[in-house]
């Protein structure tokens, strides 16, 4: 039975109908419906818009519609949305009175209030999730301090760095994700119960119990913007895009360093594939689908951001829209941060490869140049010289590391120490203001993010 059949001298067209239905995909918003329409029967019945008694045994209705969906004794379907059928199934079992539920509302604000409490929920379990991510970083940082290896520039090898420095670089990206999931859910923690289809309702509501109710801190202001509104949809997807774009660089990684050719790190059997021809072949699978589905979170945002750039004000039915877009996003990213986090776990790291790729590439020849214009040799100068080094390492087949000190005194005035100061764990070891690889400034860094974490 349609809600708004009355009007209605004639059928829908069956096509019309299934293009209009949302049910497919926002029935599992139910929970969200029925906690809405609770919340809102209640306030009728405390403020005599509709008689108390039978504000409870709506109440109690939409319990039973509640416990028997869970259980699964109840099925959704056959109905126009959610709303419809929470709506019917109330009237099949409690008869005429449940048709007073719908007083002083309108589904336009009913659907707002149901997304706005998936996205609540939505938005809480992502940054719990996020924050696990961020503690198994920090756990396998801890574990890495003096572990050494090359950073890159343009993936080229550029200076010496710890394993802890690069993933520790990943927990502050996943700790900015985090931020950006509150400030999300400070714009999607407002209720727009009340604001009818566009201008509110003459009922004497109470909105404010409404939001007590249902724990919201704030309500909307302006009942035309509140049911046309999903600015905080783009706000949860823009975050969630920037958290796939972060799992999506580091699986790039991952998929490089478990590369024949680099060899950093092995993904344990458990987060691999393999082939059905090449018999050798172990292919890291579950990070190239993690880059992949960011291009599908991408994708939600765009959709969202299109749908509604011609919206007029007040709703409109491009709104339906809204859902697939959520629902992707936050299944995607649930996903892609639960295998991640599990893969990681499970990751061998090959410190002695780490080791030896950064001696090779000449990572230290900073630290060369630096040792000359400690001497006093002005840096430009001095990072010609180390520049002139190279090139003689390279056409003779040497490293900074075997080259005589003869060789280098063929370049600039070096001692013995050199030896010393080319040595990678010297070269972290002197970096010590904040941010940088040294094992204190890494340990001043994880505590920060600890304590963040409990913060969060
Ligand atoms: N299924 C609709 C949506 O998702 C619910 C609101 C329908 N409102 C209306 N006036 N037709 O937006």
């Amino acid at each position: 039975m349609k809600l708004w059949s009355g009007r209605f001298e004639g059928e829908t067209d069956k096509a019309a109908d299934s293009f209009n239905s949302s049910l497919d995909f926002d029935k599992r918003l139910y929970r969200y419906d029925i906690m809405g329409s609770k919340a809102h029967c209640t306030m009728l019945g405390k403020c005599g818009i509709i008689p108390s008694a039978e504000s409870d045994i709506i109440v109690k209705g939409l319990d039973g519609i509640l416990a028997d969906i869970e259980s699964g004794m109840t099925v959704i379907n056959d109905a126009e949305d959610i709303h419809s059928f929470v709506e019917n199934e109330l009237v099949a079992r409690i008869g005429a009175v449940g048709k007073k539920l719908h007083t002083g509302r309108s589904r336009n604000d009913q659907v707002a209030l149901d997304i706005r409490l998936f996205l609540r929920d939505a938005a809480k379990d992502i940054i719990t999730l996020i924050k696990a991510l961020i503690k198994r970083l920090v756990g396998i940082s801890e574990k890495n301090l003096d572990t050494v290896m090359p950073a890159f520039t343009h993936l080229q090898k550029a200076q010496p760095t710890t394993l802890a420095h690069h993933f520790m670089a990943y927990a502050e990206m996943f700790a900015r994700d985090i931020s950006r999931f509150k400030s999300a859910l400070e714009r999607i923690d407002v209720m727009p119960l009340g604001s009818g289809a566009c201008t509110s309702t003459a009922y004497p509501i109470d909105r404010k119990m409404v939001a007590e109710l249902l724990g919201f801190p704030a309500i909307t202001a302006n009942s035309m913007d509140a049911v046309s509104d999903r600015d905080f949809v783009i706000d949860f997807i823009s975050a969630a895009s920037v958290a796939m774009m972060h799992l999506s660089r580091f699986s790039e990684e991952i998929i490089i360093w478990s590369s024949d050719e680099y060899k950093y790190v092995e993904l344990s059997d458990k987060f691999s594939t393999g082939s059905s021809i090449m018999p050798q072949k172990k292919n890291p699978d579950m990070n190239e689908l993690l880059r992949g589905k960011t291009g599908r979170v991408y994708g939600d945002l765009m959709s969202i951001l299109t749908v509604m750039k011609g919206i007029p004000l007040a709703y409109d039915k491009d709104l339906q829209e809204d859902k697939e877009c959520v629902f992707d996003a936050y299944d995607t990213l649930k996903a892609c941060l639960n295998v991640f986090t599990a893969l990681l776990g499970d990751m061998k790291i090959n410190k002695q490869r780490l080791r030896e790729c950064t001696d090779g590439g000449f990572t230290s020849a900073t630290e060369c140049a630096d040792y000359l214009a400690n001497k006093g040799v002005p840096f430009r100068d001095a990072h010609s010289i180390i520049g002139q080094l190279v090139v003689y390492c390279i056409k003779n087949g040497k490293t900074l590391q075997t080259l005589t000190l003869e060789e280098y005194n063929k370049f600039g005035d070096f001692l013995e120490d050199i030896f010393d100061v080319i040595k990678p764990e010297n070269a972290i070891a002197r970096r010590t203001a904040p941010g940088s690889p040294s094992a204190k400034a890494m340990k001043d860094e994880i505590d920060k993010m600890k304590k963040f974490l409990t913060k969060a």
